[in-house]
């Protein structure tokens, strides 16, 4: 569905955000004809220079993030779209001229691409030259604060000059496909939902595992570590998906007032309940990749989440996410609890279902289901997969999946905030995760080394061992 026409303005239009991801989404999006052609690109950042040189830079990012030919002529089109003002965010120069180039009319967003330090900077100039109104959107990326202090701290002042409606807190999980299929899963059919509870349910894995590691990004990442740039989060947010009660509707609201309440169930994590790992190895180390040679923030950390609500309690949660393991994947796999009897006497005890929702890559789900072995020696049963790639089964609708920025900015031209977090909801995520890191750094232990290119630390497996259960594979 075609969005209304709008002024995009990107503040930080030559960082790395906007080149990997934004400019090459939006350039999608105009492909896809989502989008008038009558819509503004504006870029917005220190760099001297005209429209004509930011759109040369926007090409090249565009080609080289979406393999497009440098002569291809909906890219043509597309350029002409872009502007851009030099403005530096804590000066006064270039907001007057960025606020001639703004369209009555046309939807107003502006994407905060910057470091959160200039935030507040950006907010409050734009407010104080008149050139947000009260229907303007902002879009703010993550990291939204490091801690519950600094993030109430950034609400507070976003809230100085804008509404909560017009704040689109940006954690792009969200936007990818897959995680907003854990919805339609879950409510869009009857099978799944009835046995969705702790009755049913022996315990759920949350994985996601990277094959990068922090190199190039290292200053940023050592002073967040895998919690804060991954739990908190992205898999906060998965966790609260699968986890949520139905919300009566999927409205902006009606959705997040569900997820926050599972944030605020969760129960603080014990000490022993949790490991941190860092990556070692020849050529590929993280004390190395990090520049701090004593370094103990982790690139890994599993941990083993309890849940105290009616529908949870009982089951636990296990997540684990790292850097540098031996294959990229993101799954969450929900084992079930064994039948409660077996009739087959002689032919072995029934294995649990498990259903496997991967996220990603090859986005599907995998429902293990016990069936009977072939052949005439008895009543013998093996378990087998239903086995489902979301591709596959879409065909060519299912090829062409949008990335999770592209889908993320249409919504915010829509103004439609289901797909982003609201400020009570990160705030009440930081005030789960706070005491865990707290309780880490006053402890003063190393991480748990593991191999980069393995499955991460043992510790990790002796986790679920003690709980006579296993992690599952690490692979793609
Ligand atoms: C980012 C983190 O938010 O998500 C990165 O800062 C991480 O460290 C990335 O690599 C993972 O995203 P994706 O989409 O590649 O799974």
């Amino acid at each position: 569905i075609p969005v209304d026409d709008f002024d995009l303005v990107i503040f930080g239009a030559t960082g790395d955000l906007a080149h990997r991801k934004i400019l090459p989404g939006l350039f999608r999006r105009f492909k896809a004809g989502q989008f008038p052609a009558t819509s503004r690109i504006i870029g917005a950042a220190r760099t001297e220079q005209d429209d004509a040189a930011f759109q040369a830079e926007a090409a090249a990012a565009i080609c080289d993030y979406t393999g497009t030919d440098k002569n291809d002529a909906d890219l043509a089109e597309f350029l002409p779209l872009l502007g851009y003002v030099a403005i530096d965010a804590k000066g006064e120069g270039g907001w007057q001229e960025l606020k001639s180039r703004m369209r009555p009319g046309a939807v107003h967003a502006f994407y905060f691409s910057v470091a959160p330090a200039l935030f507040g900077d950006i907010a409050e100039r734009l407010a104080g030259h008149g050139i947000a109104h009260d229907d303007s959107r902002i879009v703010v990326e993550k990291p939204f604060g490091r801690d519950l202090a600094s993030a109430r701290a950034l609400n507070a002042t976003l809230a100085k000059h804008f509404h909560e409606d017009q704040i689109y807190r940006i954690d792009h999980y969200l936007g990818k496909e897959t995680v907003q299929n854990l919805m339609a899963v879950r409510f869009a059919n009857v099978l799944f939902e009835p046995l969705w509870n702790a009755q049913y349910v022996d315990h759920v894995q949350i994985t996601v595992a990277e094959t990068v590691g922090v190199a190039g990004r290292g200053s940023y990442y050592d002073k967040s570590g895998a919690i804060r740039d991954m739990v908190q989060n992205h898999m906060m947010q998965l966790l609260c998906l699968i986890a949520m009660e139905p919300p009566y509707h999927f409205d902006p609201d009606a959705v997040r007032d569900e997820k926050l309440k599972v944030i605020r169930a969760l129960q603080p994590v014990e000490p022993g309940d949790i490991v941190r790992g860092q990556y070692q190895g020849e050529g590929s180390d993280y004390l190395t990749d990090a520049e701090d040679p004593a370094s103990r923030t982790e690139s890994y950390v599993a941990m083993k989440v309890r849940i105290s609500n009616w529908r949870w309690q009982g089951t636990p949660f296990y997540l684990r996410t790292g850097k540098k393991l031996r294959a990229r994947t993101s799954e969450i796999a929900i084992t079930f609890k064994a039948p409660p009897h077996s009739i087959f006497d002689d032919s072995g005890v029934p294995k649990a279902n498990e259903l496997v929702i991967r996220l990603q890559p090859n986005e599907g789900m995998n429902l293990k289901v016990m069936i009977k072995e072939p052949g005439p020696g008895g009543m013998r049963l093996v378990q087998v997969p239903l086995d489902m790639s979301f591709a596959e089964a879409l065909g060519a609708e299912g090829a062409d999946m949008p990335d999770a920025y592209e889908r993320l900015i249409m919504d915010v031209i829509r103004g439609n905030q289901t797909l982003f977090m609201r400020g009570d909801e990160v705030e009440a995520a930081w005030a789960w995760t706070d005491p865990i890191i707290n309780a880490w750094e006053d402890s003063k232990r190393q991480p748990e080394p593991y191999d980069s290119g393995s499955s991460g630390p043992d510790e990790a497996l002796r986790l679920m061992h003690r709980d006579n259960r296993r992690w599952r594979e690490i692979r793609s």
